[in-house]
């Protein structure tokens, strides 16, 4: 299966991929942890992100268009993949159409503006691996401390709520009109997120379904 996981930053698109990716053996691929990657190894494209990616602000289309090139060639996505956090202009939809693939849904999860900034305030991210928590939605075994690799948790630099508001008026204004995109396509489906994270999960497998 090929899905794309559409949402407002901090709507829950990365914890619901994690859950479909598992389930159905594909990889998620996160446009925005491959560049926090590369910003945390100072690699050329990295340090082109930068600015943007911490100002909330989005990179160019043609940074992430040749991101999703390059990976969507690997092996691995051969039986399928979780497009997360991609496409996220008009554009870049239009260059993955461009590019032969063909998408069987895009899950759209819903989850109002003043929810999220409440949300994003808890996350804590390991600065290592890159694994995601939250400090009342899903804690870590030992507080402060990443399970997987034991390092210490951080706070990421676009989370804090004066550069959430600058994201969410950027999803509103270029992400936002995607949902119409494929509506016309009839491949979108939306989940409303609830409060637990399982709840939500439910509602995506629903959709996956239907
Ligand atoms: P990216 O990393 O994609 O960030 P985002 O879209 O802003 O999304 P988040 O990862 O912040 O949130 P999420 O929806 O995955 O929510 P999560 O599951 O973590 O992008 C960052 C930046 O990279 C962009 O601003 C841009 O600069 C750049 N970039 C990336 N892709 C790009 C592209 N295509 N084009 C241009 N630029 C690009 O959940 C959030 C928190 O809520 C978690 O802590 C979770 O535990 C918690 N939570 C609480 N309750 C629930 C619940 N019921 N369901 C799910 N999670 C819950």
């Amino acid at each position: 299966m090929k899905l794309i996981f559409l949402g407002a930053p901090g709507a829950g698109k990365g914890t619901q991929a994690e859950k479909v990716s598992d389930k159905l053996n594909i990889p998620t691929i996160s446009t925005g942890n491959i560049i926090r990657e590369a910003l945390k190894n100072e690699t050329e494209m990295g340090l082109k992100a930068k600015s943007f990616i911490e100002s909330g602000k989005l990179v160019p289309d043609e940074v992430v268009i040749g991101i999703i090139n390059d990976r969507l060639a690997k092996d691995d996505c051969k039986n399928g993949f979780i497009l997360d956090g991609f496409p996220r202009t008009i554009p870049q939809a239009k260059a993955l159409d461009e590019m032969g693939i063909q998408i069987d849904r895009v899950i759209d999860i819903e989850v109002a503006d003043e929810k999220i900034v409440q949300r994003m305030s808890g996350r804590r991210v390991c600065p290592d691996c890159g694994a995601s928590y939250h400090i009342e939605y899903k804690k870590p075994e030992k507080e402060g401390v990443c399970n997987n690799c034991g390092a210490e948790l951080i706070i990421r630099k676009d989370d804090k709520p004066e550069v959430v508001l600058d994201r969410l008026s950027v999803y509103h204004e270029q992400t936002e009109p995607l949902k119409d995109f494929y509506a016309e396509k009839g491949i979108l489906k939306v989940v409303e997120g609830q409060e637990e994270v399982a709840d939500t999960t439910a509602l995506t497998f629903k959709a996956l379904e239907d």
